[in-house]
């Protein structure tokens, strides 16, 4: 199924990728699919979907993935083969071929430094996940009360040093797998974590199943109730289509530029979207008869998996042993991210300036990390800094709540946007056939990049704007 006959013909000299290739389609999925499971779908889609009322919200997600995410992801894998370079230059060298402006790279450009300000953040959540396996195997869950649960959270963050001892612990781990290249960092990485996060994803639903709430759970999830959807519930699930299926960033070039010439893409991209989708149901399937079982609240919004999920895991037999394997499954499944949103900077940095990976991905391991200390304050020294003051609909937002708002609301959508339009409009569709192997697949392919997607994204656009209040009143759908 993830053979491309078409491709067998056209194969070049010029398609020999610069920093080596994966060393087989098997794991190159793989790779794909650890780039976009990560915090998001086992930390972020479950409580949105917990806020927003649940398997509407589900139905919504599901939409948004087949207009906006499915197409991007082939198009961002697509541009990464073509020009088998770092995102910047596969694009300048995509754009000449095609006879088009050089400026096209800023797509790169905005993906690779977009890369390392999630990644900045990223690792101070991945630092709190590594904080609670700790927690959980000594035991501090057992017997908490929601105030309690609470308290044990902010503890953690009001605690510079403490955040700062993960932080560090997290971007060292991701450093030094970058470091070690494609072969014996990347991969290999996936190659141990991910079955990792599998088999944990396994165990944790089996248990869940057992549980007498789950039927309760299946049913939040998958029976659609529309009274609670909301304009707002519709663009987050747009947002979050972009986040959780890790588009925006180069990470979906990069990994492409490394995949062998005769994979199907279309093929591919569709097995990483449904896996991802699994994977963030799975998550949800594991996590909410926890919750209904210890009489809590769905809707807790981000601390649904640190405050609520250990207030569970006190009060459940054997809780002591599944919250360990939980938070050991969420800083697998962020690290196996993270990694993809350092390699597009990493790469450009090696090939700009011909220094060698382990220097390139130290010394953008310490931009990133002293960027992230800019996160860790904002939750205890710095809450009180609001950076933005009360500009636009973001209300007084922390440094990282702003960073939070101009990635998802502003950076990814604009870069989505633009490969949206680079690739359905300006690129001569020949090469996107060619690359695609034509057919029906790839007809419905160039309908949704060239109308879908951006219509969509410039919607979600709107919104963060604040723009889209003034158009979207609904009560409900
Ligand atoms: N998709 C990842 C998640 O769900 C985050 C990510 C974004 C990874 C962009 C790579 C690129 O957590």
């Amino acid at each position: 199924m993830l053979r491309s006959p078409a491709r067998d013909r056209v194969l070049s000299s010029k398609s020999i990728p610069r920093h080596g290739l994966w060393s087989s389609p098997f794991i190159f999925i793989l790779a794909v699919i650890g780039s976009a499971a990560g915090l998001g779908n086992i930390w972020k889609f479950p409580y949105l979907v917990g806020q927003y009322g649940g398997s509407a919200f589900v139905l919504l997600y599901l939409a948004c993935v087949v207009a906006v995410g499915l197409p991007l992801m082939v198009a961002e894998l697509m541009l990464g083969r073509r020009g088998r370079c770092t995102p910047i230059h596969s694009l300048l060298r995509i754009a000449r071929e095609e006879g088009l402006s050089s400026g096209w790279s800023v797509i790169g450009w905005l993906g690779s430094i977009t890369g390392l300000l999630v990644l900045s953040a990223y690792s101070i959540v991945g630092g709190w996940s590594m904080a609670y396996i700790f927690r959980a195997a000594a035991g501090a869950f057992h017997g908490l009360d929601a105030v309690a649960a609470a308290r044990l959270f902010q503890e953690l963050t009001d605690d510079p040093e403490r955040l700062l001892a993960w932080h560090t612990l997290f971007m060292a781990v991701t450093v030094l797998v970058v470091s070690r290249g494609l072969r014996y960092g990347v991969e290999e990485a996936v190659r141990w974590f991910m079955p990792v996060l599998l088999a944990i994803l396994g165990i944790l639903v089996f248990y869940a199943h057992g549980q007498p709430s789950f039927d309760r759970a299946v049913d939040f999830l998958l029976r659609p109730d529309f009274a609670r959807l909301d304009a707002y519930a519709v663009l987050a699930a747009l947002g979050h289509a972009f986040f959780s299926l890790g588009l925006g960033l180069g990470a979906m070039v990069i990994y492409g530029a490394y995949a062998p010439e005769r994979v199907s893409l279309l093929a591919a991209a569709s097995v990483v979207v449904l896996a991802d989708t699994l994977i963030g149901l799975l998550a949800g399937l594991a996590i909410f008869p926890m919750v209904f079982e210890a009489g809590l609240k769905t809707s807790a919004g981000p601390g649904l998996v640190f405050q609520t999920l250990p207030l569970a895991f006190g009060g459940i037999p054997g809780g002591h042993f599944m919250g360990t394997l939980f938070f050991t499954m969420l800083v697998f499944a962020a690290w196996t991210s993270a990694i993809s949103m350092l390699e597009p900077a990493v790469t450009y940095v090696m090939e700009r300036w011909r220094l060698d990976r382990p220097l390139a991905a130290s010394l953008l391991g310490v931009l990133v990390w002293s960027l992230g200390l800019l996160s860790l304050l904002s939750f205890n020294l710095w809450s009180h800094l609001h950076p933005l003051g009360d500009w636009l609909t973001l209300g007084r937002g922390t440094f990282f709540d702003v960073l939070n708002f101009f990635v998802t609301g502003l950076l990814l959508p604009l870069t989505g946007l633009l490969t949206a339009l680079f690739v359905g409009w300006r690129m001569s569709p020949d090469t996107s056939r060619i690359e695609l192997d034509g057919g029906w697949g790839y007809r419905l392919w160039l309908i949704l990049i060239r109308f879908v997607t951006p219509a969509v994204v410039i919607l979600l656009f709107l919104q963060a704007m604040g723009l889209v209040d003034l158009f979207l009143d609904w009560e409900g759908l």
